[in-house]
């Protein structure tokens, strides 16, 4: 599936440099449009963005497919946004039906952080980086172990927890884009990783998918499923 809906490039790459986030900012449980506010792709205070800013975005300096990117913005508009805009902290709704869920790789429940569930959380990131076999690259059956455990233990110690089939869907998406957008084939080194989750920024040697389109999004999530399975025997 490819990007079939074209949006204007980043013409002026020198324009976009990392600067950390003011104190003011609006950051979201997402590390990758948090990295895209701290480079300016999106407003760098990340508030009261209209969607075709994000479609941009997502689209241009990501790699993911219109498609891709327009399902994932349907939700978040819908079930996040304030009269057709999005401030990045709004994605920190926390709900059945929200993007936003239990369980992730560097953020702490809602119910467990006093809702602090956008925010990163250095041990809860190191114990992801944790599962990492040979300690220099997250590959898929790494991530697929990380995934299940994350969600055992909030299942485990979390009585709010809120689950369902989209929430478990998600939780396998979120790590496929991890392992072929920000990583390559199905892995991540953990100096890339560390970039994108602690500093929320991109490697310097990273080059955007050429198009993680609907397809490859099914293809990788299910790869992740199916080592998940290997480890449940
Ligand atoms: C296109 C628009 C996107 C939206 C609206 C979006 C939104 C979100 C939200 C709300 C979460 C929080 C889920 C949770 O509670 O763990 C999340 C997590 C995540 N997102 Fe995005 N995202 C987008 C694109 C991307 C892209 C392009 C990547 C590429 C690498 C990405 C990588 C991740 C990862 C790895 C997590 C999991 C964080 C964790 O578990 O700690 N997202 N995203």
């Amino acid at each position: 599936m490819g990007n079939s809906k074209s949006t204007r490039g980043f013409a002026n790459e020198s324009e976009y440099q990392y600067q950390p986030p003011g104190p003011n900012d609006s950051r979201s449980p997402c590390p990758a449009l948090n990295a895209l506010a701290n480079h300016g792709y999106l407003p760098r205070d990340g508030k009261n963005i209209p969607q075709e800013v994000l479609q941009r975005a997502a689209q241009q300096k990501m790699g993911l497919s219109w498609l891709a990117t327009k399902v994932i913005l349907k939700q978040s508009y819908k079930t996040a946004g304030h009269d057709g805009l999005l401030s990045l902290s709004d994605l920190c709704y926390h709900a059945p039906d929200s993007i936003e869920h239990d369980g992730s790789l560097s953020r702490i429940d809602a119910t467990l952080s006093n809702n602090q569930q956008g925010k990163f959380n250095q041990e809860r990131f190191d114990k992801f980086l944790s599962f990492s076999k040979d300690g220099k690259y997250l590959t898929t059956e790494d991530v697929a172990a990380a995934r299940l455990y994350f969600k055992a233990d909030s299942h485990a110690h979390n009585p709010q927890c809120i689950w369902n089939k989209d929430i478990e869907e998600a939780m396998w998406t979120e790590a496929s884009i991890l392992l072929h957008i920000l990583g390559k084939n199905g892995r991540i080194s953990i100096e890339d990783a560390k970039l994108f989750f602690e500093k929320e920024t991109f490697p310097s040697n990273w080059q955007k998918h050429p198009s993680f389109g609907v397809r490859e999004r099914y293809t990788a999530a299910k790869a992740l499923k199916n080592a998940a399975r290997r480890i449940n025997k």
